[in-house]
């Protein structure tokens, strides 16, 4: 039987403290790294990946992630008129027809866990991705198309890990892994935020999940962990009892931008990529770094 992945859960309703005042009223997934929204490169990622069913797990000030993937036919019949047909396809790309949206709303932010738990009535009793929008990754071959391949030959849950240096293990969940093959381990043990030195390893889950449906069960369980929220780390630790759960450490360049310096070095990078703007931002960024900084 293929181990096609159909959906994808987008958790957007934390609170983005990080990046108060910007996210007071409107939402940390919809920052736009040069002109697209971050939410929208999770969308793209996941839809490469095979996904044709967008769960986005909600909250208070989210409305524009809702706006944002409707269409506006007053907005296009307006570009239609003035000509604008780039623009207008554009708009019409944000999302093919085949993809269908479902919005659910956590009541209250109490924490990643119970963000994936929100998903369960949608997701049902298949395997699905969880994608976390402010972990932006540029890669040849999206990060989630890669892991859905790690999944296609192994079947069971599927984390996307990093090396993370061994200061910043306090920000993560940590992993300890044996190897199995190039890039993919099997994980024995996973722990929330610890603490350099008391950490099992530098292996760092990112923001890219494939879970197996047995996560709900465990997540239901769960009290509150880390931080007072209930933490998915936990709800991983206790399946990998009962599943096995493989960490893929994947290929491309990860920014986090739910911190101000990642997003700003997305930003960077992507301007200098980009079709339009890249020769003149590059000419541009020349020009400053010679006066100094
Ligand atoms: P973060 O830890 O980045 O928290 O959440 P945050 O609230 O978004 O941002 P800061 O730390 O206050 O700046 C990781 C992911 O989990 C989602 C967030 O939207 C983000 O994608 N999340 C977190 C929820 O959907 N619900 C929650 O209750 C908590």
């Amino acid at each position: 039987m293929p181990r096609v992945i159909r959906t994808a859960v987008f958790p957007v309703a934390g609170r983005g403290t990080r990046f108060l005042p910007a996210t007071k009223a409107s939402p940390k997934e919809m920052l736009p790294v040069v002109d697209k929204p971050l939410i929208q490169y999770a969308v793209e990622e996941a839809l490469a990946a095979g996904a044709e069913n967008l769960v986005f797990i909600t909250g208070s000030s989210k409305r524009a992630i809702e706006d944002h993937f409707d269409s506006d036919l007053e907005l296009e019949a307006a570009l239609a008129q003035q000509g604008k047909q780039e623009l207008l396809e554009t708009l019409r790309g944000i999302l093919p027809r085949q993809a269908n949206c479902i919005y659910i709303r956590q009541a209250a932010p109490l924490g990643l866990g119970h963000a994936v738990l929100c998903a369960r009535p949608v997701v049902g009793n298949e395997p699905f991705f969880v994608h976390l929008a402010d972990d932006l990754i540029d890669a040849a071959v999206p990060c989630l198309a890669q892991m859905a391949a790690v999944h296609a030959r192994h079947g069971g849950s599927v984390l996307g890990v990093q090396t993370v240096l061994a200061a910043e293990t306090e920000k993560y969940g940590i992993v300890a892994a044996d190897p199995e093959s190039e890039r993919v381990s099997v994980v024995s043990r996973i722990v929330e935020k610890p603490k350099p030195g008391q950490a099992p390893s530098t292996l760092a889950v990112v923001g890219r999940y494939i879970l197996s449906a047995g996560i709900f069960s465990k997540l239901e369980k769960l009290g509150r962990g880390a931080g007072g929220e209930i933490q998915l780390t936990d709800g991983i630790a206790a399946l990998l009892g009962d599943e096995p759960v493989r960490a893929y450490a994947f290929e491309g360049k990860r920014y986090d931008c739910g911190s101000k310096l990642g997003y700003l070095e997305a930003t960077v990078e992507y301007a200098l990529k980009h079709p339009e703007l890249g020769a003149d931002f590059a000419r541009y960024l020349t020009e400053r770094l010679a006066r100094g900084l």
